[in-house]
């Protein structure tokens, strides 16, 4: 017992050690300024910012591949691009006037004219810098954001016909899950069985939600909740009829992971993570 303040004081000597380290660890990001806004859906009709930054990549490629063939003409045509989408950066968040800088295209088209190629190279990495410094303060919180779907607005009836929210539907579906698994265990049948059924009717109400973001794309609507499930889900009520317990629980796994698992992996993972990042 008497190693007992000695262990204390190592104890508190490693968590003085490891705490610096552990602040360091911690990421920051800034938040966007508020006027991107409006360079994205839904305030605009198309994501006009991301698809500046896919045109700036494709520029810099240009003339990084002419300058290395010394193809000034062609070179220029793009370098004129560049400057114009670069240069629009500010003019759409005036806010970030700061995090360009115009005169390294001036200079860049200097070089271009003299047939500088190296020149020409080293202001595309001083440009790409500018580039790299914004995205590293800014662009994951971006991504979340404006490019992460939400499911707050989605209305979905439930089976006496009133409207309940998505989140509502889920944990209904989840409820159904369990109870169903509660009352095998127990050796509920009837149970179980309303708890298939309703399950049944749960997945049938999150169906009508896919078109509206799918649209008219029934392909995601029928990998997740089409005839692979429908059958699932006959064979699980024929299971539960028959009394065969660790049949019906084998087969509720497999819809736990062929239904629940994969749409979560697709959507709730990316929808959780901005929720943290940006709570709303
Ligand atoms: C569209 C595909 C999709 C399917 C299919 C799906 N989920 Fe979800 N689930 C989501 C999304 C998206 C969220 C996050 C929604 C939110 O928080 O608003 C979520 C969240 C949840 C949550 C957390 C709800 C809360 O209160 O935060 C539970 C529990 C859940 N799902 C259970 C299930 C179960 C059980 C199944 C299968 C029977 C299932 N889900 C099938 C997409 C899906
Ligand atoms: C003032 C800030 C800022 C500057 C400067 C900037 N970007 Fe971006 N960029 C962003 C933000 C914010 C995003 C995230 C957009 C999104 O995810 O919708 C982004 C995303 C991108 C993407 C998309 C990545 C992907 O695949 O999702 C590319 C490509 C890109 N930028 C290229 C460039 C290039 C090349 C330059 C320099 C010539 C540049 N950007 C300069 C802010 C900036
Ligand atoms: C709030 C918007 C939203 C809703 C609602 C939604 N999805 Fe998606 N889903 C997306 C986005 C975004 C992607 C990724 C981009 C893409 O493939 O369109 C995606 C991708 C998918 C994919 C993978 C891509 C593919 O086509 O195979 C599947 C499968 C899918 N969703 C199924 C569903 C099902 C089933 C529902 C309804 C139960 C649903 N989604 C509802 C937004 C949504």
């Amino acid at each position: 017992m008497k190693f007992t303040p000695v262990l204390l004081l190592v104890t508190a000597l490693f968590s003085l050690m490891l705490n610096p380290a552990h602040a360091e660890n911690t990421i920051k990001f800034d938040t966007p300024p508020a006027s991107l806004e409006k360079w994205y859906k839904p305030s605009n009709k198309r994501q006009v910012w991301l698809h500046t930054m896919f045109r700036l990549r494709r520029e810099m490629q240009a003339i990084n591949e002419y300058a290395k063939e010394n193809n000034t003409t062609t070179m220029k045509k793009w370098i004129k691009r560049l400057d114009k989408d670069y240069n629009s950066i500010a003019k759409m968040v005036p806010e970030w006037e700061k995090e360009i800088k115009p005169r390294l295209l001036s200079e860049l088209k200097i070089f271009a004219d003299k047939g500088d190629s190296l020149r020409v190279a080293k202001t595309l990495k001083m440009i790409k810098q500018t580039c790299d410094d914004c995205h590293k303060n800014y662009q994951p919180l971006v991504t979340a954001i404006y490019r992460t779907p939400d499911y707050d607005d989605i209305k979905l009836k439930n089976s006496n016909g009133t409207p309940h929210s998505f989140k509502d539907n889920m944990n209904a579906l989840s409820i159904s899950i369990n109870r169903i698994l509660i009352a095998l265990d127990d050796g509920k049948k009837s149970t179980a069985l309303q708890a298939q059924k309703n399950l049944y009717m749960q997945l049938q109400a999150l169906g009508s939600s896919c078109t509206s973001c799918h649209k008219k794309d029934s392909y995601p609507k029928e990998r997740i909740l089409g005839k692979s499930m429908l059958k699932n889900m006959q064979r699980l009520e024929t299971r539960i009829k028959k009394g065969r317990v660790k049949a019906s629980q084998k087969i509720l796994g497999k819809i736990g992971v062929a239904v629940c698992a994969r749409c979560h992996n697709i959507h709730r993972i990316v929808h959780d993570l901005r929720n943290t990042l940006v709570p709303h």
